[in-house]
């Protein structure tokens, strides 16, 4: 009824059922299950640059992410702080960094969520990749204040043991340095954020307004910030077709 009579009047259609207002369950279920995840993301550049090699910084359980990497040489790098599964560097990502004497491809930094850890881990793998080698991020897009919580054991939070940490600062740190003139830095938005730095002619570095890492400020605005991308803008740009999905 109330449909014909507005269509009568302006031509539009009354929508039947309001939008799903997005909710923290509506946040999560995306981000714990999403359809692109990290490593479908890793092999799509490690196909399209037909890389080589691979180092993985933080593999915990291999099953979840390092079995799914399709690639030539691929190493894991871990201390064993969460889980002890066998690994080809069993240290910290500094140890790996101050003994490693070679270059690779890609390196995935996923170990310490801590900002100022994951500062150094990019640091440390820009001296560590290929001329055309990428580095990928896990982490970068915490959904709420939860996610992003310094303390990993504060599970008495709605993020329950699930965290990002402060990887996010990071990347804008990152963003807001010299090196963003050299290396394009992104964030894909699907599996709690997936950093991906590149070199690129075209390079531009953002201001850093945000001197206190006030998440309220951030979550305002995470486009400029971390430079979030939708999977259809990482695909178009990055890649040059869609991505398929391991499972
Ligand atoms: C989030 S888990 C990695 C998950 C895995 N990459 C995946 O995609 O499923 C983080 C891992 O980093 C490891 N870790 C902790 N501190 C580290 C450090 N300083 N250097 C390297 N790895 C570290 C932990 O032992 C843990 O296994």
């Amino acid at each position: 009824m109330i449909k014909s009579i507005l269509k009568k009047a302006f031509g539009i259609n009354k929508p039947e059922v309001a939008p799903e207002p997005i909710t923290q369950a509506t946040i999560d279920t995306v981000n714990r299950n999403p359809r692109i995840k990290r490593f479908d993301i890793i092999n799509a550049l490690i196909e399209k640059h037909g890389y080589n090699s691979y180092v993985e910084i933080g593999v915990r359980n291999p099953n979840e992410c390092f079995a799914f990497i399709n690639c030539k040489e691929k190493y894991g790098v871990d201390p064993g702080v969460e889980a002890d599964f066998p690994v080809d560097f069993n240290m910290t990502s500094d140890a790996f960094f101050a003994q490693n004497n070679r270059k690779y491809d890609l390196i995935f930094i996923d170990g310490l969520h801590v900002d100022e850890q994951v500062k150094r881990d990019i640091a440390n793998a820009l001296n560590a990749i290929t001329p055309n080698g990428t580095i990928v991020l896990h982490d970068c897009n915490p959904p709420d204040l939860h996610h992003a919580r310094e303390d990993y054991y504060d599970f008495n939070t709605p993020a329950t043991v699930y965290w990002n940490g402060t990887v996010w600062k990071a990347i804008v740190d990152f963003r807001a340095s010299d090196e963003a003139t050299k290396y394009s830095c992104v964030v894909v938005n699907t599996d709690y954020g997936i950093g991906v730095i590149r070199p690129t002619t075209q390079g531009a570095k953002i201001e850093n307004d945000n001197p206190f890492y006030a998440f309220r400020k951030f979550e305002k605005d995470r486009e400029r910030y971390i430079g979030l991308i939708s999977i259809e803008e990482f695909e178009k740009e990055y890649i040059g077709k869609p991505i398929v999905a391991h499972h």
